[in-house]
């Protein structure tokens, strides 16, 4: 069973053949920081952003900073620890792999984009002092730290324990507040803003959107060996959490907006967030919750990417990034 505690190692005969594809079609998806530019954008910090968008982008490197760190830390302590299947093992250890890449290419974004070192300190603290970054932290604390004395998740209660921890991450850090965050990034994009920092984000959003099917497909599993648990109650309290997620995004919507971005608003913001919690609640295998519409156009190109052309542009997009060595961080940096 994949929630029992007695550590299967057995490959042969498979018993989650989906996890192995999904680390295999994983392993399709291997980039580096080599490939990644922000001379562009540092000029267009310098030149094109105006003061309230310059506000917004040091929000959201302040949020960044730490966040990839967090999920990697939940996923090595929790589940890495919980979901007994060798085939998930191997489709978390790429899913670190990947964690690690986008820790790296923040750290790059941060040196690149705040050159004075108490200010780029500031934004690797800000987790701790900047209030609505700090709410994003603290809502995965909880859900984080609720189980920390789990070691078995011998009775129906310590199995949603971690189910609910699962969720969390999958469907409300990952599934909620990044891709509430890839949307300031390719609204100015389409602005024609910050190329580098939206090529980034475009092997980002790919990387997250399979970690997303990674743990919805575990998720999926444990419901199906273990149907009980998914009663009403769970659902209700999903449902809740997914509203807490909503609104712990919008105080970090209402800061990073707080002086005004022609275009965007915490209006048109909300509607996006209900819009993608409905696609988490779906693939949950829940109901919607909220019924609302894209209101952005520019994010609706970018969900379509992934599935049509994925693993196809990889060798053209992703095998680049070997051949080069730009912005290339070495121990030897002083931040
Ligand atoms: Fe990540
Ligand atoms: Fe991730």
């Amino acid at each position: 069973m994949i929630l029992s505690s007695n550590l299967d190692l057995t490959l042969r005969p498979m018993k989650y053949p989906q996890f192995f594809q999904l680390y295999k079609n994983s392993l399709k998806n291997i980039w580096t920081t080599d490939e990644i530019d922000f001379s562009v954008d540092f000029e267009h910090l310098r030149d094109r952003l105006s003061p309230q968008e310059a506000h917004l982008i040091r929000r959201l490197v302040a949020f960044f900073a730490t966040a990839d760190n967090l999920v990697a830390h939940n996923l090595v302590l929790n589940f890495y620890k919980h979901i007994n299947s060798p085939e998930m093992r191997m489709f978390l250890g790429k899913q670190l792999f990947d964690e690690m890449l986008h820790v790296e290419t923040y750290l790059l974004l941060v040196d690149n984009y705040i050159p004075d070192h108490e200010e780029r300190q500031a934004a690797f603290d800000a987790y701790q002092n900047i209030p609505s970054i700090k709410q994003k932290a603290d809502f995965c604390f909880k859900y984080m730290d609720s189980i920390n004395e789990l070691n078995n998740l011998d009775t129906d209660d310590r199995k949603r324990q971690f189910i609910e921890n699962l969720i969390c991450f999958a469907a409300c850090v990952e599934g909620l507040f990044f891709f509430g965050s890839f949307a300031y990034v390719y609204f100015l994009r389409n602005k024609g803003l910050l190329p580098g920092l939206a090529t980034a984000t475009n092997w980002i959003f790919r990387d997250e959107t399979l970690h997303i099917e990674g743990a919805m497909a575990a998720v999926a599993a444990i419901r199906k060996e273990y149907p009980h648990l998914f009663d009403a109650a769970l659902e209700a309290r999903m449902k809740l959490m997914v509203e807490e997620a909503i609104q712990v995004e919008m105080n970090f919507c209402q800061d990073a907006l707080n002086f005004g971005v022609s275009g965007l608003s915490p209006k048109l913001m909300r509607e996006y967030l209900e819009y993608v919690a409905d696609q988490r609640l779906t693939q949950l295998g829940f109901s919607k919750a909220y019924l609302s519409k894209n209101p952005f156009s520019f994010m609706v190109l970018q969900d379509l990417q992934p599935l049509t052309n994925f693993f196809e542009k990889r060798v053209t997009e992703y095998q680049k990034g070997f051949e080069s060595s730009r912005n290339s961080v070495t121990f030897n940096d002083e931040f």
